[in-house]
């Protein structure tokens, strides 16, 4: 455990110079949206805040790697033929895999399975590299939904992104397993922005993130970025129903009008990261060694 641990700091070290070694392609930003909590609306906020930067002019792609069952396709209503294994299997290419939500959002589905990466060859591996590398100068940006709480899976996207979305409610117990996901989350990303979802109104969302920035402070020593909040909407509940995005179908929702905010902040507030120069193949070879490391193979 220890020596896995160390192979996994040990490849963080290097995040910096892989990003420099990246090669051709587009300079993207990678954010890991998780959890400490299930159910608290990580895929409910990945896709629209997805589509918020879409409508911003940034090109998106939504990755889900949810090992569950409520998932991004289930959501729009999309119905995914294929999955990355098909790229090894039958000859697809990850155009082929895509899907094409709403606003011309892109969607990778059933990216949790990437976690069998680890069982799989070095000829595999750099033909499944070498099929991102076509998408080098598609996006801009890509999202990662993960599954709730802290497996080997969820931590490696962590790793592998620059920057980690907590999402919570404010609900005690999902503030405390957010508290938990922030603890591991620091030594493997640069930043740490958290949202605070299903807010009565932002007095209540204000006093959960400073409860959870006064811990984090006082234990950790360490600042988090308050993104936003998201107010409880029942469009949430009635989109999800129709298996829509609310963003695009109830734009003058309030849970649209926040995913708007944090999209903007997002695009035009944030401050770029030093060394922020990751591609879309030097993001996928690095979540590639990450994965390799947790499991034990390297
Ligand atoms: N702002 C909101 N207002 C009202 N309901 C919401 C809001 N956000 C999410 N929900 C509801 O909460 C439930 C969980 O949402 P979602 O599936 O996005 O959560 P999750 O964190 O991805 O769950 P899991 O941990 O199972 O992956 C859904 O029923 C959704 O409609
Ligand atoms: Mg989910």
């Amino acid at each position: 455990m220890y020596e896995q641990t160390s192979k996994l700091r040990k490849i963080v070290a290097e995040k910096n110079s892989i990003s420099d070694i990246s090669g051709d392609g587009k300079n993207l930003k990678v954010y890991c949206v998780t959890s400490g909590k299930g159910g608290v609306g990580k895929t409910n906020l990945s896709v629209n805040l997805g589509l918020a930067m879409q409508s911003l002019g940034k090109k998106v792609l939504l990755i889900d790697a949810d090992l569950g069952l409520a998932n991004i396709d289930v959501l729009l209503g999309l119905f995914p033929e294929y999955n990355l294994s098909h790229i090894l299997s039958i000859g697809k290419s990850i155009r082929d895999i895509i899907l094409e939500g709403p606003l011309g959002i892109s969607i990778l589905p059933g990216a949790s399975g990437l976690y069998e990466l680890a069982n799989i060859s070095n000829s595999d591996i750099k033909l499944l590299i070498n099929s991102f590398n076509t998408l080098a100068d598609d996006f801009d940006i890509i999202i990662i939904d993960t599954s709730a709480g802290i497996s080997k899976n969820v931590t490696s996207f962590i790793t592998s992104s620059n920057e980690t979305i907590v999402i919570t409610t404010p609900e005690p117990g999902a503030l405390a397993d957010a508290y938990a996901i922030i603890k591991i989350s620091r030594e493997f990303c640069d930043k740490i922005h958290v949202v605070v979802n299903k807010a009565d109104n932002y007095k209540e969302a204000n006093r959960t993130m400073e409860k959870l920035s006064r811990s984090a402070k006082k234990f950790l020593n360490m600042q988090l970025n308050y993104l936003g909040f998201v107010l409880e909407d029942e469009t949430v509940h009635k989109a999800n129903m129709e298996q829509v995005a609310f963003f695009v179908n109830y734009p003058n929702s309030l849970a649209s009008k926040c995913l708007m905010d944090i999209g903007r902040k997002l695009v035009y507030g944030e401050p770029l990261l030093p060394k922020t120069n990751v591609t879309l193949n030097s993001w996928f070879t690095r979540l590639v060694s990450i994965i390799k490391a947790n499991t034990g193979v390297i």
